[in-house]
């Protein structure tokens, strides 16, 4: 069996090789160039730098940067088989070669970019995320890379977080489904990575990443265990049953304790209480971030004892604080225990082995004829197109007529880079326009669809696109509105710039105020303006927003967002899109859908009301259509349940418009009364249908006592008796528990 064969060669391995085995160096370490991770020099291996690397280090992984140098599957070939055969000729052990593709194959030109999570989450469709990562991990694996950061199982509960756009919104239940789907998609039905179409998923920040106090990135968070478990551990438990193979720790700290040096966390919650067998990576440095930065290990020894000893199997970017040197003095001192070293090096080699690395430590790229085509790049379009969420549409103004005389205007109405994201051909998102220039921006698909001579354009603001985001530039708001004299409509492209991590940390949440005021000044024109948001995070638009007519959400669409986009302008595509965030009005109401009730005071002071809701711009889960639905027959099979029985909630939605449209029809439930104040309601059900004008369907959804359960007080999982309501649309029902039932917390 693969175990036997991991169980023969670990039993070979000196503690060097060991050690060597639980490195992962970044790929500009062996690069030619003076400062390989910024040079412009081609992409290539510097032998002596392999070879020093391999020999002396035994290093079993590389990770992807070599940030500027965005490259072709025959260089990424190039370079990796060169690793390869130097690894597999001096330890026998194939390398594990990793990258942040989260959208498509990151770096690679010519790669299929699918709208980033923040979108498919907002596609509230399953399958397309499954598919997104089927792609990719065809792609990535034509790339010679058998092994993908992703997906993002954080939670974006916090609008302010940098990395919002990353995950799949605030609901943890959207989360799970979405999550899931991609571990399918990534590894397969069955997680049978020896399939050269697969590669290992890796499941990240474990745990409660993004919840920072302050919403900046890896500042600390405060969070009670019970909150943790409720609503960010399901999304991790549902991937680790999905099968994900590897998983990467919160660089930051929680209730003062880094993440990665936390045993209780990595070792008690994730390997022993959900039982993940796979392999565990730290975020970068941060093994070293333990001393230098968070400063609760008072050498860097004591962190990599730390680190190790709470469960850590594999330390990206090892430098600066001799990990290797180190590790081994700890383990003949007795500090970190053989038992642990093989238990790490065991994990690393069995995934390796699950890939069949060992085999064919690289494919061949004439192998990969799928790799950009046409199929793939219709995936990526459907996609971006489900996405899409119209949130205002006065008077129906869309869908614009086909004739319609159009000024495009705004910073993002011309770019690839702002469609894409970051972790696309580069960290932060530059770099786009020279490997995206054969993609349309916005103003390009809408030329396309409404003919060049019906189209303006005229961008008003600029973004600059060296490192600094959020400056604006070449402000021109007179020629914009000049530009608006002899159009129909406006089509307003704001938002912003592209970021990840720490370098998209923000002070202000408000849209800039030069965009505002570009809005302000174009709706004096008295044109209507169809304002298009295009950013990663919800951005406040409080203060102008109604200047606009129509508002679209189209997220980090990727490279067909602005195709798909103009084909929703023009109602070729209805929209479907559904919120996968609640969507602030003011910087100091920033909520969620399931706070509690004293959160949202309704009108009536001291009362408190379930169906109350924040003072917000939109509320998780709205999104219109161009056509309208209606809901009727909400019916459950039994009104009472025991606490572990299943029941079924049935409803039929009609569609009630003029053309055909695709519906989310949304499963809420709330908890009456509870000895933890319940939530104001949970998403517990979802299903994406699509109806002809008139037409009507029956969903049925099935659940039981487990879905109306929380974390309790004394941290268990249960169902109290009580009354609750199911509630769908604007329709509800009353369900009864007759009994409490508490749960095993491994089962739930
Ligand atoms: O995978 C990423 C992570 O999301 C953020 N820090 C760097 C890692 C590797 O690139």
């Amino acid at each position: 069996t693969r175990e036997e064969k991991v169980e023969k060669i670990l039993k070979e391995l000196t503690l060097e090789e060991k050690v060597g085995q639980m490195t992962q160096i970044t790929l500009d370490v062996i690069t030619v160039g003076e400062n390989a991770y910024v040079s412009n020099e081609p992409l290539a291996v510097d032998t002596k730098l392999l070879q020093e690397a391999i020999r002396k280090y035994k290093i079993g992984s590389v990770l992807n940067t070599a940030n500027n140098r965005a490259r072709t599957p025959e260089k990424w070939n190039e370079v990796i088989s060169a690793i390869q055969d130097e690894a597999m000729k001096e330890i026998g052990i194939p390398v594990l070669y990793g990258v942040d593709a989260i959208h498509g194959t990151t770096y690679t030109a010519g790669a299929t970019f699918f709208p980033q999570q923040i979108g498919l989450g907002a596609t509230w469709n399953p399958e397309l995320t499954r598919r997104g990562a089927e792609v990719t991990a065809y792609e990535t694996r034509a790339s010679s890379i058998p092994w993908d950061f992703s997906p993002v199982l954080d939670m974006g509960r916090n609008p302010r977080w940098p990395r919002i756009w990353e995950t799949y919104g605030e609901d943890v239940y959207l989360t799970s489904q979405m999550g899931a789907a991609a571990i399918k998609g990534y590894e397969g039905e069955n997680n049978d990575l020896s399939d050269e179409t697969r590669v290992a998923a890796c499941i990240k920040h474990f745990i409660a990443y993004g919840a920072e106090k302050s919403g900046k990135d890896r500042t600390p968070t405060y969070l009670p265990e019970i909150e943790l478990r409720e609503h960010y551990l399901p999304s991790y438990k549902a991937a680790i049953d999905a099968g994900a193979h590897t998983i990467m720790i919160n660089s930051g700290i929680i209730n003062g304790v880094p993440v990665h040096a936390n045993y209780e966390l990595i070792t008690r919650l994730l390997k022993e209480e959900l039982g993940f067998q796979g392999l565990v990576v730290t975020d970068w440095a941060d093994i070293e971030n333990i001393h230098n930065r968070d400063k609760v290990a008072e050498t860097h020894k004591e962190a990599v004892k730390l680190a190790i000893n709470a469960g850590i199997d594999m330390a990206m970017v090892p430098y600066n604080y001799n990990f290797t040197t180190n590790l081994i003095e700890l383990v003949k001192e007795g500090e970190v225990s053989m038992e642990r070293i093989d238990d790490a090096v065991r994990r690393i080699l069995l995934v390796k082995e699950e890939l069949g690395l060992f085999k064919t430590p690289y494919p061949k790229v004439k192998d990969y004829p799928r790799f950009g085509s046409e199929e793939f790049e219709k995936d990526a379009y459907k996609a971006a197109a489900e996405s899409i969420t119209l949130l205002e549409n006065n008077n129906d103004i869309l869908p614009l007529p086909k004739n319609a005389r159009v000024l495009v205007t705004g910073p993002n109405a011309n770019s690839m880079r702002t469609l894409n994201g970051g972790w696309s051909y580069s960290w932060q998102g530059e770099k786009v326009h020279e490997f995206a220039a054969e993609y349309n921006t916005i103003l390009e698909a809408v030329q396309n669809k409404l003919g060049k001579e019906n189209v303006k354009y005229a961008a008003g603001i600029e973004y600059k696109n060296d490192g600094q985001y959020y400056e604006e530039q070449n402000i021109d708001i007179d020629a914009a509105v000049a530009a608006a004299k002899d159009v129909d409509y406006i089509l307003l492209c704001i938002g912003e710039n592209t970021y990840t991590e720490s370098p998209g940390n923000l002070h202000d949440l408000y849209i800039s105020q030069n965009q505002r005021k570009l809005a302000e000044e174009l709706a004096k024109t008295g044109k209507p303006v169809v304002m298009i948001l295009n950013e990663g995070r919800p951005r406040l638009v409080s203060q102008f927003v109604d200047k606009a007519e129509a508002v679209l959400h189209v997220y980090l669409p990727g490279n067909f967002g602005g195709d798909a986009l103009a084909d929703v302008l023009v109602g070729d595509v209805n929209p479907s899109g559904k919120l996968p965030y609640s969507y602030p009005m003011y910087p100091n109401a920033l909520g969620t859908y399931d706070h509690k009730p004293s959160e949202a005071p309704t009108k009536m002071e001291g009362m408190y009301d379930y169906d109350s809701s924040m003072p917000l711009q939109w509320r998780f889960g709205h999104g219109l259509s161009y056509t309208s639905f209606d809901y009727a027959n909400l019916t459950l099979s039994s009104n009472e349940i025991n606490g572990e029985d299943t029941f079924t909630v049935s409803v039929d939605v009609k569609n009630t418009g003029e053309v055909v449209g695709k519906e989310v029809v949304q499963l809420y439930t709330s908890d009456l009364y509870a000895s933890v104040t319940p939530d104001n309601k949970r998403l517990r059900r979802f299903e994406k249908v699509e109806l002809k004008p008139g037409e009507t369907k029956t969903i049925k959804f099935t659940l039981s006592g487990k879905d109306l359960a929380f974390v309790r007080a004394d941290l268990k999982t249960a169902v109290e008796k009580g009354d609750f309501k199911v509630k769908i649309d604007k329709l509800s029902a009353d369900l009864k528990v007759k009994n409490t039932v508490v749960f095993d917390n491994k089962e739930i």
